[in-house]
């Protein structure tokens, strides 16, 4: 299963999360959902889970997404929505949450 890193705060989490499972489900199994990560459950409203994609390969950002992602009050050319980023290989992301 890949690796799934998440960096929060200056703390380093880590997930063996199953192919096809979105980032978000890593943030969970890390147990950084009780910090109010994914508070729409993955239905692209919400943006709290917002990161910053430091490696790993993903499908190009849908439209939705990017909708989504406008409205924060700050992006990054890595910015993605971490529940509609499904784990392929191991990757490593900075949790932003809504804060932009
Ligand atoms: S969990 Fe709400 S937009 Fe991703």
């Amino acid at each position: 299963m890949p690796k799934v890193v998440i960096h929060y705060k200056g703390q380093r989490h880590e997930a063996n999360v199953p192919t096809g499972m979105s980032v978000l489900i890593g943030a969970t199994m890390c147990g950084l959902e009780e910090l109010g990560f994914g508070d729409c459950g993955g239905n692209l409203v919400c943006a709290t889970c917002h990161v910053r994609v430091n490696s790993g390969t993903f499908p190009a950002m849908k439209y939705d997404e990017q909708l989504v992602l406008d409205t924060l009050p700050q992006i990054y050319a890595n910015s993605r929505m971490a529940c509609q980023l499904r784990v392929s290989e191991d990757c490593d992301v900075e949790w932003m949450g809504a804060r932009g």
